[in-house]
């Protein structure tokens, strides 16, 4: 189909300008383009990245394998993140898959035996593993070893297969949810917090010199403020502000712009939009502040239980 042709007046000026590398992708390749990826780089989250720098040194200069790390914590706090970081330090490449993904035991295998010698696998979601596919993981984050079954019937044959020595990293949001097992199996496990407002500033005005934005101390506390101490909420409202100073000012960010874009986008002074602040109401005035169950709390709200 042909384009629209722009009849009132001048074409827009993008069309003539060259479009940033980090602008040219959705939001996926935004948040990708910011994540830091090296400790160094790091912002926030200070216990858990000192101990990881130890761990990843002895592991370096002793030329141990680096044991399975377990990330737990809500999600856009920096578990995906954090396994790029740590491949990156180790010098190793970094396989990505999540639990839903590794549907039976026949990819699990092909996902295994794919891996170099050291290197790591990240499994987002790791509560979410079918149950056959979790216990053949057991033997092969322990011994390095997957059991194969070779033909069917009675001329089945079965075959241990010898990994290399990889590194697991799992991340989950539930951490209520891995079995027992699977915890054991890992060397080390940790909860990410949620990240202090010095760390989110911080955060802001390191994504906003990455992008070439001009943003204020101010300004970057205000969306810092109001993204919940998680880092991929601040990214995302940082480009939602970026249009608002660039449309309305000469595209600097300051507290005014940023106070008046996020009002406008509903995300209120804590950082809560429209339905979070459905949600406390129901449970505040409908239920005089609870406990209520969550199938009213939905009902009240006509919002589906999940
Ligand atoms: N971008 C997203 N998360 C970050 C972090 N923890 N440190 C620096 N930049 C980030």
């Amino acid at each position: 189909m042909a384009r629209k042709k722009h009849i009132d007046g001048p074409a827009p000026v993008a069309e003539a300008r060259e479009v940033a590398p980090v602008e040219r992708g959705g939001e996926k390749a935004w948040q990708a383009a910011l994540r830091p990826r090296t400790f160094d780089e790091y912002i926030g989250q200070r216990d858990l990245i000192d101990n990881l720098r130890i761990s990843v040194r002895a592991a370096r200069e002793h030329g141990w394998p680096l044991d399975h790390f377990l990330f737990a914590g809500p999600p856009g706090l920096g578990k995906t993140t954090l396994a790029h970081v740590i491949a990156e330090e180790l010098g190793v490449n970094l396989h990505v898959t999540s639990g839903p993904a590794i549907d039976h035991k026949g990819m699990l295998a092909s996902l295994l035996t794919s891996l170099g010698e050291r290197d790591a696998l990240f499994i987002d979601e790791i509560h979410r593993l079918a149950p056959v596919v979790e216990e053949n993981l057991y033997p092969a984050m322990e011994d390095f070893k997957f059991d194969l079954f070779i033909g069917d019937g009675p001329h089945a044959k079965a075959v241990t297969m010898q990994l290399p020595r990889f590194t697991l990293l799992g991340a989950t949001t539930r951490m209520g949810l891995l079995s027992a097992p699977l915890l054991d199996r890992f060397g080390f496990h940790w909860q990410l917090r949620y990240y202090e407002q010095a760390d989110m500033t911080a955060i802001v005005k390191r994504s906003a010199a990455i992008t070439g934005i001009h943003i204020d101390e101010a300004g970057a506390h205000e969306i810092a403020r109001r993204s919940r101490g998680t880092p991929r909420i601040a990214n995302r409202l940082l480009r939602r502000v970026r249009d608002f100073a660039a449309v309305e000012r000469d595209g600097r960010i300051d507290v005014d712009i940023a106070a008046s874009a996020l009002d406008r986008l509903a995300v209120d002074h804590a950082g809560l939009d429209a339905l979070d602040r459905a949600y406390l109401s129901v449970i505040c005035e409908r239920f005089d502040g609870g406990p209520v169950g969550v199938e009213a709390v939905a009902a009240s709200l006509s919002e589906e239980r999940g």
